[in-house]
């Protein structure tokens, strides 16, 4: 029989330390937030400094141990600087959870190929130099760790105005399976999790248009479009020991939309 003290200990990233990317974004502030109140150092990152001392400052307030470092997931420079005051900041890092993300929807007609390299390079190169740099220091540190990828659901459903997106989120679920099989030996686990639309500033706009919505509903058995906070049970399972046996997966965070 498992122990109560295994069950008890499943979900726990108490004491560990998280970078959060993206951290001044929808999804990003509520996985920090998410990280930091279950116990987590966390690590508050993304290009806007004003934002995340905001952010770092609200943590603070409610009682969390974070600290953040303005800088670009997609420039190894300041990716390894990230990781760099990680380090010294909190001693190792054994979370890494990737919120950052940009699209400009535009046809292939109209797109510019620099505005498409903007997208890939934003999506899917950030991801790569993020998982690489911290990788290293994982590797370093022998303890293992968690690399928690946010991809998206249009990764393996193309639309309308997505060569740029649904190409880099493609991009992103095959670079992740790959990870896990480079990393596995070292007991890092690499997993994506691929939501469908959920409240943003700039989805806002759908919750509000009714045509749109009712016309997302008829693919979404779940009756609702998405919330940033239903998205912190799974960043956290994914950083956790209760996924210790799962790598290398794109994991549908979707409300049944690809099941459908
Ligand atoms: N919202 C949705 O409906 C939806 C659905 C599926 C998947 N996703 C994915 O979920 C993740 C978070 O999305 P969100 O809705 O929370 O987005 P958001 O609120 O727009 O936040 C995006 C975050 O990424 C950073 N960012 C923006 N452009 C960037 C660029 N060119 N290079 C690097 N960082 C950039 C922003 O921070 P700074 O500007 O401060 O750097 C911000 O923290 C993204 O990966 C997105 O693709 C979103």
């Amino acid at each position: 029989m498992v122990s109560r003290e295994f069950v008890e200990n499943l979900f726990s990233i108490k004491g560990k330390t998280a970078i959060v990317t993206g951290a001044t974004g929808a999804l990003g502030s509520a996985v920090a937030a998410g990280y930091a109140l279950a116990g987590a150092k966390v690590v508050l990152t993304a290009r806007n400094e004003a934002k995340l001392k905001q952010i770092e400052s609200d943590l603070i307030e409610a009682g969390c141990d974070c600290s953040h470092i303005a800088g670009d997931p997609g420039d190894e420079n300041d990716v390894r600087k990230i990781v760099a005051y990680s380090v010294q900041k909190y001693g190792e890092v054994n979370i890494l959870c990737a919120c950052h993300g940009f699209n400009a929807a535009k046809s292939v007609l109209d797109q510019s190929v620099e505005d498409w390299e903007k997208i890939m390079d934003a999506n899917a190169k950030s991801v790569y130099i993020l998982s690489k740099c911290v990788a290293e220091q994982m590797v370093a540190q022998g303890k293992g760790g968690k690399i928690v990828i946010t991809s998206s659901a249009r990764s393996k459903r193309g639309m309308k105005a997505y060569t740029g997106y649904s190409s880099s989120k493609g991009a992103v679920d095959l670079m992740v399976q790959s990870l896990g099989c480079d990393l596995g030996e070292h007991n890092i686990q690499v997993n994506s999790f691929n939501p469908t639309v959920f409240r943003s500033d700039l989805t806002e706009w759908m919750f509000h248009d009714d045509n749109v919505y009712q016309n997302f509903l008829k693919r979404l058995p779940i009756g609702r479009l998405g919330e940033p906070a239903d998205f912190i049970g799974m960043a956290i399972f994914l950083a956790s020991q209760a996924s210790d046996f799962f790598t290398s997966s794109n994991y549908a965070a979707d409300g049944g939309y690809w099941g459908n």
